[in-house]
């Protein structure tokens, strides 16, 4: 078998090692541009389990790389004169060159051909090669000449960076973030070998510019960052060794580089993408070598496992890398997202701040940071509590984020958890009756700080189906004073309301008769505002409210909020989400008024506020008030998450105590994009920009999700939906989850408590046994670092 790598970087050069290792009668060439042993760059990361990776497919090299590595376990953060470490976290430096050296060294040592100083044109030089490696880097020429094939999709994102080194020794990873007049900078600094430093400068494309380097010649930009950074120098320069990049050329802008396919066929050889020219993982992950290598690992394993039948070897190695490198690539987004928009969580005490940043690709969790560094973790956690106002004795446990109180207007919440509102469908004339009683009645008794009863609605007409609840009589009124004093009564959990008008997606059958679809008689005519139907061709046509009808439902609501006050509820949410009717006012896919309720935001949110602004008023003071807002339609010119901060400001500045930040279910043509917490960036970005308190939602699953969000400050409170549908004592669960033990139960339940923490205790000693790893060691193992 005759292979040739396109480019001698890690992905070409460990590929062919392996490949030779593993067969020497094979004919390997290996093809670079530069010079032996020239390359430029500093040094490079990998995590702990790289290692072991390396380690089994080829221990010598591992080894020798093994040797070279500096090793550390620190993170450091600097903001604001403070300084924050936490430890454990496994980290290993090598030099590019030196890693470079060593797989070249290798190479040789085993008979693959090194060529240099060739710069390939295409994989047509090499007409006889059975196979050819499109190992060429970021900007892979082969696969620009193939874009056809592998359709690359390149997003080249917002910050400029630079690539520096420095003779200061750093003994941690260090972050270190710096305010100019300008806005934000941030270094990351790591030691990779005896002697020198990687020294990563980076801040958005904006701030670069009016920092003026843009303009400055590489001595100037060097000058200024190290003017910058000084205090971290300790008088070493910053060096630079990119000498063919020239004055505002050595600033990049990452490109992220996903691929559709990774095979070309062209009749003569398959051409196989590897490493950074199939995929790119921004640095701040420190991924990119790991990558290629393991690349470089996968596919020698596949053609290793199917020697006579290249083709399913190579489709193997696409399957399994394409899923392990989108992993990453998540994770990564994540973390380049949080780095563009660092200005967002300045504002943070150094403390959360410090911890957004260990927490921000959303891999590392709350429970994960608990296994690295148990010290680190619990003081943060006190740190927390006492904020909250909690201080605990020495002999008490610390008290995860999850279960420090919220206090807002004149309400305490005893946790952060809340049972999100859930439609039941099961009222007969809008009377909530024995079967909210118990339903919601059990929620309150199962941990969580409050329950948020299912939309209510205003007035018949303006119920999604039938079987909706109400509140605009007596009957109804009795109906939730029953279930309301239970939970005072009975528990201490907080109870709410949300209220809300189902607009154009009214008069529908309850979803078990056919979700959305019409009543098959008694339909009611719909309002909206504008006309719409919400299924094509199937929904009833709303119409667009006209003052008299805006004035009847802005009344009903207010007279459904003095209800609600009457009936004992703590909190009252408005719901303006889902396509329902306020919500249909604020998106522009709804809303087609040329009036002053249509057109620009401001007008759009006129209505949604007239409401809120009077259910304020008639709601009582000391009382808080929520809005459910669909943060993005997930539809190209519908609400975007840049809208969500302004409509977010709008109810803040109209008296609004929490924004609860859900998403989409506004039109049929959204496309959202599921997975763990997906919506809870909207509350992150929401709180912090326009600063006000938010709810997060949606695939919150474990009580790991609650701690790592109210801890790193991305919303005041979690709402999680289906899991208590499915387990009305979900909190307590989750407080035994997480051997959390210091939560009451409700006197009548207590002897389950004990027995529920023995018994996850047991399967947590059991399942440590099986795998024979330590708590970490899984955990990581899990996250694939
Ligand atoms: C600032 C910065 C920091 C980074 N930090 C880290 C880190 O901490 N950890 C980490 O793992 N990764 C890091 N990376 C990423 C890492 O450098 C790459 O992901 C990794 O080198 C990818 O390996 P590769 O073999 O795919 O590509 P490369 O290393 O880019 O190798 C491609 C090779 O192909 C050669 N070539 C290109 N075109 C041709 C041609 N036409 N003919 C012949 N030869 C050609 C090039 O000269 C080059 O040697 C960082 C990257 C940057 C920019
Ligand atoms: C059965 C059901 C009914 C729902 N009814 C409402 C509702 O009345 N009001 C509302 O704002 N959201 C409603 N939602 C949305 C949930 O409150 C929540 O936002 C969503 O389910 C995502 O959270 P989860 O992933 O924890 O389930 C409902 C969800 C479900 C599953």
């Amino acid at each position: 078998m005759k292979i040739v790598c396109i480019g001698g970087g890690p992905a070409g050069l460990y590929f062919a090692l392996l490949m030779k290792r593993a067969d020497p009668a094979r004919d390997i060439t290996v093809v670079e541009r530069n010079r032996p042993y020239d390359t430029f760059g500093w040094g490079v990361v990998f995590s702990d389990q790289t290692l072991g990776n390396l380690q089994s497919a080829d221990p010598q090299t591992a080894a020798q790389i093994l040797d070279a590595f500096n090793h550390w376990d620190d993170i450091e953060v600097n903001i604001r004169g403070r300084r924050i470490r936490s430890s454990g976290h496994g980290f290993c430096g090598i030099g590019r060159k030196r890693l470079l050296n060593i797989l070249q060294r290798r190479c040789e040592e085993l008979g693959v051909k090194l060529v240099f100083e060739t710069d390939v044109q295409g994989d047509e030089d090499y007409p006889d090669a059975d196979l050819v490696i499109a190992s060429d880097g970021l900007n892979s020429r082969i696969r620009a000449k193939y874009a056809a094939s592998y359709r690359p999709d390149i997003d080249t994102r917002r910050c400029r960076f630079v690539w520096l080194g420095t003779k200061k020794l750093f003994d941690a990873f260090t972050f270190a973030f710096e305010q100019t007049e300008h806005g934000w900078f941030q270094a990351h600094a790591y030691q990779f070998d005896g002697d020198t430093s990687t020294f990563i400068v980076e801040t958005p494309e904006e701030v670069w510019r009016k920092a003026g380097l843009d303009t400055m010649g590489k001595e100037e930009a060097i000058a200024f960052c190290e003017k910058l950074f000084a205090r971290y120098l300790d008088g070493n320069p910053l060096l630079s060794n990119a000498s063919h990049l020239r004055g505002s050329s050595q600033w990049i802008r990452f490109p992220r580089v996903v691929c559709q396919t990774w095979v070309h066929h062209t009749g003569r050889a398959p051409v196989v993408l590897m490493g950074d020219a199939a995929h790119t993982a921004h640095f701040s992950i420190g991924s990119g070598t790991k990558l290629a290598l393991e690349d470089a690992i996968e596919l020698a394993r596949c053609i290793g496992r199917q020697p006579g039948d290249l083709n399913a070897a190579l489709r193997d190695y696409e399957a399994v890398r394409s899923v392990e490198v989108l992993r990453i690539q998540n994770a990564a987004r994540n973390s380049t997202e949080w780095f563009e928009n660092v200005a967002r969580y300045t504002h943070l005490p150094p403390e959360q701040f410090a911890y957004s940043l260990l927490t921000r690709s959303q891999r590392i969790s709350h429970e994960n940071l608990r296994l690295r560094d148990k010290g680190y973790l619990e003081a943060y956690e006190d740190w927390i509590a006492e904020r909250s106002g909690l201080h605990r004795a020495p002999t008490q446990q610390p008290v995860p984020p999850m279960f420090t109180p919220f206090r807002v207007r004149g309400v305490t919440l005893k946790n952060r958890v809340v049972v999100s509102p859930m439609a039941q469908y099961s009222c007969v004339d809008g009377v909530p009756a024995d079967y909210h009683l118990v339903h919601l009645g059990a929620r309150a008794m199962g941990g969580a700080g409050m329950v948020v009863a299912e939309m209510t609605c205003p007035s018949a007409d303006a119920r999604i189906t039938p079987g909706c609840p109400g509140l605009w009589n007596e009957a109804q009124l009795g109906g939730w004073k029953r279930i309301v004093d239970f939970v005072h009564a009975s528990t201490d959990a907080k109870i709410a309301i949300q209220l809300g008008h189902a607009g154009a997606k009214g008069s529908t059958r309850v979803p078990w008769e056919g979700e959305d679809q019409p009543l098959a008689q008694g339909n009611w005519p719909l309002v909206s505002a504008s006309p719409q139907q919400y299924l094509d061709g199937v929904s009833d046509w709303s119409r667009a409210m006209n003052r008299a009808d805006m004035d009847r439902v802005l009344q009903d609501f207010v007279r459904s909020a003095r209800f609600a006050a009457h009936a004992g509820f703590d909190w009252l949410e408005l719901h303006c989400a889902h396509g329902y009717l306020l919500s249909s006012f604020i998106s522009p896919l709804t809303n087609q008024r040329t009036d002053e309720y249509g057109g620009s935001l401001d007008n759009r949110m006129r209505y949604p506020l007239e409401v809120f602004r009077a259910v304020r008023e008639a709601w009582p003071q000391q009382l808080p008030m929520s809005v459910r807002i669909s943060a993005h339609d997930w539809v190209e010119g519908g609400i975007t998450p840049d809208d969500a901060v302004q409509i977010a400001r709008a109810f803040q500045a109209a008296g609004a105590d929490l924004i609860d930040c859900s998403s989409g279910q506004v039109s049929r043509r959204q496309q959202p994009v599921y997975g763990r917490m997906y919506q809870t960036p909207f509350a992150d970005r929401i709180r912090n920009e326009a600063g006000i308190a938010t709810i997060a939602v949606g695939a919150i699953s474990e009580a790991d999700h609650v701690n790592s969000i109210i801890a790193a400050g991305r919303a005041d409170l979690c709402a999680i939906a289906r899991p208590h549908l499915a387990n009305p004592a979900w909190t307590f669960l989750e407080a035994a989850k997480i051997n959390y033990l210091d939560v009451p139960w409700p006197k009548q339940y207590r002897s389950a408590k004990q027995q529920l923490e023995r018994n996850l205790e047991r399967e947590r000693a059991a399942a440590a046994q099986v795998v024979g790893l330590s708590p970490l060691e899984q955990a990581n193992r899990a996250l694939g670092v």
